[in-house]
């Protein structure tokens, strides 16, 4: 019997925990970056955007910790697009040795719901068999333009507050000049 409480203690200590990302997480999740993109993490449109401005915003990102170790990570910058500000999701990343077990969806899941107080979109440049779960749908072909080439059918978003997606187009830029309406 006691075995069977310890084990149990155990389990829920080996499952994962989503956090708010800190600075503190960085040095590992830049690993975890590593080891999931690979050499092309760097040459995605996306990362253009980043690299021009996009506000990495710690408080609405999620970092997975396993025993206190970061494994995975959603992250989510301010942009704007057109005037009206939003959010880019990504990078998303769980270390090889994690993925296949929800750990993707559940970061994922985890960012959009934090960000949800605060209304607006969200978009992103991802696969919609996965992100399509979880609500995300294409945005219409030349609604919105990024620094680089996207394929249209990878470019997704979710409406988190009513009306915000009608209010989006143009060209998504650093957030300076944008407005939350
Ligand atoms: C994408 C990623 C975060 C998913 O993490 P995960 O913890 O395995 O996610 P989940 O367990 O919640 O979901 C896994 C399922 O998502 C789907 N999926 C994952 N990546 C996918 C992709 N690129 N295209 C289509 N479907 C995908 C698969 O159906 C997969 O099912 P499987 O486990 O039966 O193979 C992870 O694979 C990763 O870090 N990949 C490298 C970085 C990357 O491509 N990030 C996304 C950029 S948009």
């Amino acid at each position: 019997m006691r075995k069977m409480v310890a084990e149990r203690v155990v389990a829920a200590a080996e499952r994962p925990e989503l956090v708010p990302e800190t600075p503190a997480h960085a040095a590992a999740l830049d690993q975890v970056l590593n080891r999931a993109f690979g050499p092309g993490r760097f040459a995605k449109t996306s990362e253009r955007v980043r690299e021009r401005g996009a506000v990495h915003r710690l408080d609405v990102s999620r970092t997975a910790l396993l025993a206190g170790t970061p494994i995975g990570c959603c992250r989510l910058h301010d942009i704007a697009i057109g005037a009206e500000a939003a959010l880019l999701l990504g990078p998303l990343a769980v270390d090889p040795e994690h993925q296949h077990d929800g750990l993707g969806a559940a970061l994922v899941a985890g960012a959009v719901e934090a960000a949800r107080r605060e209304g607006g979109v969200i978009i992103l440049v991802g696969a919609p068999a996965f992100f399509a779960p979880l609500g995300f749908t294409q945005a219409p072909p030349g609604r919105v333009a990024l620094p680089g080439p996207v394929d249209p059918a990878r470019l997704l978003w979710l409406e988190l507050s009513d009306g915000a997606l009608d209010r989006c187009a143009g060209a998504v830029t650093a957030p300076r000049a944008a407005t939350r309406t």
